[in-house]
């Protein structure tokens, strides 16, 4: 029952290639373009992202791309359907589905990740229209009184309710429980915290007797807090490797990281050095937004005829990822 699921997550995570997430809201598009005074329309949104789409060679280092909701429904300039247009390609088609953080009742300051109501049908929908994996971040903040027992609980409990609809519908779940870096905790505070949520997140996906072989694994990678010392490359690459081996199974399909903030180089240089500590019984990928986009993003500028830069811009970073996972 399962053999198409694994067979997409293998493809997934397949050496030498990540995932593009492109999947950020409209809101957060928005205030994105914002930065670089970029008209946010519809339409813009699906200029920018074709572009990104249509970078030569784009498919030599990206298995796959998350799509929003609004990308996914739309078509490209000459009226192909955005997921075919990616099929065409080569490239995966994936979709973000929760419907984002809100605010958990009974712990000011704490978010649990909404999207379950109707679900499965909405899943059923994206299957027929092409998708084959989907995505569902959690977000857990560090400080001294957080995460609590029940921010960790709520979340892993969606992620595997998610999850579980994901592997009934034929569509691979991307589960990623991310642990924000905003604060002044220490990188053994972090490691501690994360491990906690990854061996949380594990125990419900059990529960519910999720196929590790089907699904891809997307955390965050263990750092000191943004108002911390920086730890050097090396550190946060061992941390998190020795955390990613403490807590995942050794037949999930893949760990496919999010960049959370980190400068696009620096993402890599943890990504390369993970992969130089070797004999990892999972491939570990990307599956970053910002250290993929900020660069075309700022080259683009929303002008056309700066198309040729943007996509150089996307290549490059493509290329550089892609070389730290062999
Ligand atoms: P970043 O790499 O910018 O963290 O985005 C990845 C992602 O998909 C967040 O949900």
């Amino acid at each position: 029952m399962y053999e198409e699921i694994r067979a997409t997550a293998a493809a997934m995570v397949e050496t030498p290639k990540g995932i593009l997430a492109a999947d950020e809201s409209s809101p957060t598009l928005t205030k994105r373009f914002d930065a670089h005074s970029i008209v946010s329309t519809e339409e813009s949104r699906r200029d920018w992202r074709e572009m990104l789409f249509r970078t030569p060679s784009l498919s030599s280092y990206v298995s796959g791309v998350i799509l929003y909701d609004e990308t996914f429904k739309q078509s490209t300039a000459s009226g192909v359907r955005i997921p075919d247009f990616l099929n065409s390609l080569g490239i995966i088609p994936g979709i973000k589905v929760d419907t984002g953080a809100k605010p958990l009742s009974g712990r000011p300051g704490e978010l649990v990740t909404e999207g379950l109501d109707g679900l499965g049908a909405r899943l059923e929908r994206y299957h027929a229209e092409g998708a084959r994996f989907a995505k569902w971040r959690a977000v857990i903040s560090i400080a001294d009184d957080k995460p609590s027992a029940m921010c960790v609980s709520a979340n892993a409990h969606a992620l595997a309710r998610y999850a579980k609809l994901c592997q009934e519908t034929g569509i691979v779940p991307i589960v990623e429980p991310e642990v924000l870096m905003e604060g002044d905790h220490s990188i053994d505070r972090c490691f501690a915290v994360t491990s906690t949520v990854l061996a949380a997140v594990f125990a419900e996906l059990r529960i519910f007797d999720i196929d590790f072989r089907g699904m891809v694994l997307k955390p965050s990678m263990v750092t000191p807090g943004t108002l911390a010392d920086p730890s050097s490359v090396q550190e946060v690459a061992e941390a998190s490797v020795q955390c990613y081996l403490d807590q995942v199974p050794a037949s999930v399909a893949g760990i496919a990281l999010l960049s959370g903030g980190q400068p696009d180089q620096v993402a890599t240089d943890h990504l390369a050095a993970m992969n130089k500590i070797g004999l990892l019984p999972w491939p570990i990928t990307f599956s970053f937004g910002r250290a993929l986009q900020d660069g075309p993003l700022a080259a683009w500028g929303g002008r056309p005829e700066n198309t040729a830069s943007a996509q150089a811009a996307l290549v490059e970073r493509a290329r550089a990822n892609s070389a730290a996972v062999v």
